[in-house]
């Protein structure tokens, strides 16, 4: 079986109960939503929109039908970014972007002529909200931060950030990619206008599913245009929601395996997730501190940070280090860049990135135990 510890990039297991709808879906109804009058077909357009309704609650939010769902949190970024963001506009952003935010603003640098203002942050990750409301321009059309870095974890205090945003009244797009279902989230109360998830990491679903919550009432473009099985004869993407956003035939199969991981997320309680992680964490950052010649990135402060520590050993590549502990202990981490060089930018890591763990809610104190030893060995054979 081994030890996992690559939650960061994607969840494992998931509760039993995910596979089982997925399943059931596929061998027992099996049609698609949205498109049909028979009684399979509505019933599959039921189950989207209970888990649409799944969606809506996990986050707060009251209104189910601007729940999009997306194949995954790049994708429903590039829909909120590409669709709001016109020619010569301005966007301020965080340092620790992913490339799913990253590569697509500098596209549209490249392509639209937009202007991008990185908001400053420490080497552990921390930003001041002020900082994002001195680099407002009058021509700013969207503010996007990530909840908590995929390298560092470090937590961004995004609710103060949105109160700027909504003084401004810019829209605040919200990258929950490491944070939905593993750290509570209320779009109202944290004054995201905008929330981009993705369903396969801690809100337990399986990969190909995301989403968009559209708190925003300003127009957002189309990424895709196409069948939506309503309003056919009308030759451009209707104006409602959330068809307006949403096209083709959708991942039936696999929302309704989200719905069961966002139950799953509802019944156990986010608080109770977090605080479990939380305890793990802390363990983690406590004893990987006792190995000889480690350096530990980011903020030592469970508190501070959602389930991820990034680290290097000696002068030993991160590569070698993730390979070792897999080949030998059987213990998956990922190692390298995490598709954010902006992050190791920050961090002075981005030559030879580092090694990363994604702790997850079924890891144990046991797992980081024997993480530990193993890097207590391959700290001692060099
Ligand atoms: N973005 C994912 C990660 O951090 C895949 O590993």
């Amino acid at each position: 079986m081994g030890i996992y510890l690559d939650n960061a990039a994607t969840s494992f297991p998931k509760p039993p109960q995910v596979a089982k709808a997925i399943c059931d879906f596929i061998e027992n109804i099996g049609a698609t939503a949205g498109r049909g009058a028979y009684q399979k077909a509505l019933q599959a357009d039921r189950m989207i929109y209970e888990s649409r309704k799944a969606v809506a609650k996990l986050f707060g939010y009251h209104d189910a039908s601007r729940v999009v769902f997306t194949s995954n949190v790049t994708e429903s970024l590039n829909l909120a970014i590409n669709g709001i963001v016109k020619k010569g506009d301005h966007i301020i952003t965080s340092s620790l972007e992913h490339n799913a935010v990253w590569r697509c603003i500098k596209t549209l640098e490249r392509d639209r002529g937009i202007t991008i203002s990185t908001v400053p942050c420490t080497e552990e990750g921390y930003t001041k909200p002020e900082d994002v409301e001195a680099l407002i321009r009058p021509n700013t059309s969207l503010i996007i931060f990530n909840h908590a870095s995929n390298v560092i974890g470090t937590l961004q205090p995004i609710r103060e950030i949105g109160a700027i945003s909504k003084k401004y009244k810019i829209p605040f797009l919200v990258d929950a990619a490491q944070t939905a279902g593993a750290y509570p989230i209320d779009i109202e109360k944290d004054n995201i206008d905008l929330l981009a998830f993705t369903g396969h990491k801690s809100l337990l679903g399986p990969m190909g599913t995301g989403g968009l919550v559209v708190g925003w009432e300003g127009k957002i473009l189309p990424l895709k245009s196409g069948g939506t099985g309503g309003d056919s004869a009308y030759e451009y993407q209707p104006d409602y929601f959330p068809n307006s956003l949403e096209t083709g035939t959708p991942n039936v199969a696999g929302i309704i395996g989200l719905k069961e991981g966002i139950k799953f997320i509802l019944q156990e309680g986010v608080e109770t997730i977090y605080q479990k992680e939380k305890e793990v964490i802390a363990y983690a950052l406590n004893r990987l501190q006792e190995i000889d010649g480690i350096t530990i990135y980011g903020p030592k402060d469970a508190t501070k940070i959602i389930g991820v520590v990034s680290f290097n050993l000696k002068n030993i590549s991160a590569e070698e280090v993730a390979y070792g502990l897999d080949q030998k202990y059987g213990i998956m981490v990922r190692s390298g860049l995490h598709c954010a060089p902006t992050a190791h930018q920050v961090m002075g890591t981005k030559e030879g990135g580092t090694v990363r763990i994604g702790i997850g809610y079924y890891n144990e104190k046991k797992d980081i135990d024997a993480l530990v030893e193993a890097l207590q060995e391959i700290s001692s054979y060099s």
